[in-house]
């Protein structure tokens, strides 16, 4: 089960990977043309690929060794240079392969199609009502666990897509951007309010006095979310229907505790906030509540209740009103297992909290403070404490140094070298954009800029002192 889901996880990982690349733009090297693309077959070893293909591709990351090492290579389409195949090998063979742009053909699909696509169908069945096979824009393991990604143009709008996801030969999901907007039904914020967790969707339909859509909008900024499991309401979501102003000023945040209820903290911030999202029912009931921050200009304050206790609560956008600085020298000062004081204490000022979860006071409690750099209004470091101690420290633009690696160095890299082996072999010792834990578990992550492009950056993750994930984009 486990290896499943991490399978599935490599698999969306890079069917992600393939839009990230799409906006590379970098000049064409390796090239692929999508009759290639469609010849190479899950299973192959990565030589097979090689020659079938006329080159090696570019690596993209390489992490683990053995059965559990996991190549990604991605070649340039010999159309377009925004055409991009990416493959990922598992133990040496082809695990799963993800195209964008090499298939030129456009395959459309009407709401009304995509309505009447049901899951469990065959793709088959899918075609044969669709009038075409769509295109498969990604595809991994074989027979059983053979997954694959089918994707159609949504008729009638510019960009809208559908997403056919199939295991084993059937539909498992479906999704679709772009058609809602094309929906016309409405919701108002009474209507909202009087769906329950519960209801069925026939019941949701009446309401509503519209069938067939669980997207839906009102005006131009709101929008609502329903989830039905089952044929049951799940989970409701709205954004913008309830125009009431709920302010929360930052002192009130810092002071409402983890553990409040909703009356409790309705009384110290004067207003009962807006229900954003809602879930659950009972013991498990979890609802999102969202406040105005005071003084910023789009902060927000979500505070976060199950069973009518409050157990998290984010600030975003607080940070604009307040002036916590940190320079690079003091970043580097404050050490893994200090205390919160001790921090406090260095830096002249508590920071702005922006997240906190877990029961005030106790070990498992965690906070997220920012600390903003003196020198940059991009700069700033993020402090994670558990149970009062520092647990992991990130930073971004406080280090200014200019860090290189070539290609040809990154492409060289063994999984496995230390830290040392590795800053001896580049030259230099990389920025170091995050650190957390300790001794076994220490994880660090170094970032490196790739000599000769505009934007290639490589991330290495060292756990325990040991190189073990190196990944590269935007090379050429
Ligand atoms: C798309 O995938 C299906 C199922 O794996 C396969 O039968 C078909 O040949 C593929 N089409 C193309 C054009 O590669
Ligand atoms: C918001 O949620 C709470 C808790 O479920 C409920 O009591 C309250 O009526 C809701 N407010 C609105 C405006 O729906």
């Amino acid at each position: 089960m486990l290896e499943r889901m991490l399978s599935f996880y490599i698999f969306v990982f890079v069917s992600f990977t393939a839009v990230v690349f799409q906006c590379d733009g970098a000049p064409v090297v390796y090239t692929i043309t999508y009759q290639q693309y469609t010849t190479v077959q899950i299973g192959w070893t990565q030589q097979q690929v090689t020659q079938n293909i006329g080159s090696a591709g570019n690596l993209v990351s390489q992490t683990g060794t053995g059965n559990t090492a996991i190549t990604i290579i991605k070649y340039t389409g010999s159309q377009s240079p925004l055409a991009v195949a990416t493959f990922l090998f598992q133990g040496g063979y082809l695990f799963s392969k993800t195209q964008v742009g090499l298939d030129t053909t456009v395959y459309t699909i009407t709401l009304a199609q995509y309505t009447a696509i049901e899951i469990r169908w065959t793709r088959d069945q899918a075609t044969k009502l669709v009038g075409s096979a769509g295109c498969n824009a990604s595809e991994a393991g074989t027979a059983n666990t053979a997954m694959i990604i089918v994707q159609y143009k949504a008729a009638g709008t510019t960009f809208g897509i559908v997403t056919l996801g199939f295991v084993g030969g059937k539909i498992v999901s479906k999704s679709e951007i772009g058609f809602a907007t094309t929906v016309s039904n409405k919701i108002n914020l009474l209507q909202y309010n009087t769906i329950q967790i519960g209801w069925t969707q026939q019941q949701v339909t009446t309401l509503l006095g519209g069938s067939g859509t669980i997207v839906s909008q009102a005006g131009t900024q709101a929008a609502v979310t329903f989830l039905f499991l089952g044929g049951i309401l799940s989970t409701k979501s709205q954004s913008g229907l309830d125009t009431g102003i709920y302010t929360m000023t930052y002192q009130q945040f810092t002071t409402i505790e983890i553990g409040w209820t909703r009356d409790q903290v309705t009384n110290v911030v004067g207003s009962a906030g807006c229900n954003g999202s809602e879930g659950g029912s009972g013991n498990t009931a979890v609802i999102v509540v969202r406040f105005t921050a005071a003084g910023a200009a789009f902060g927000n304050a979500d505070l976060t209740f199950i069973n009518g206790k409050l157990t998290a609560k984010t600030g975003i956008g607080y940070f604009l009103t307040i002036s916590n600085k940190i320079t690079l020298q003091q970043y580097n000062t404050i050490q893994l297992g200090w205390t919160q004081q001790q921090v406090t204490a260095l830096l002249g000022g508590s920071g702005t909290l922006i997240s906190q979860s877990g029961v005030q006071g106790s070990t498992s409690q965690t906070s997220i403070v920012l600390y903003t750099g003196g020198a940059s209004s991009s700069a700033s470091a993020l402090i994670t404490f558990q149970g009062g101690i520092v647990y992991s420290k990130t930073q971004a633009n406080l280090d200014t140094g200019v860090y290189m690696i070539t290609q040809q160095q990154f492409a060289s890299l063994q999984i496995g070298w230390t830290r040392d082996q590795v800053t001896q072999f580049i030259g230099n010792a990389g920025n170091v954009a995050s650190e957390a834990g300790t001794g076994n578990v220490a994880a660090v992550n170094v970032q490196y800029k790739v000599v000769g492009t505009v934007i290639g950056t490589v991330n290495l993750i060292f756990s325990g002192g040991k190189l073990y994930i190196k990944t590269g984009f935007g090379f050429k």
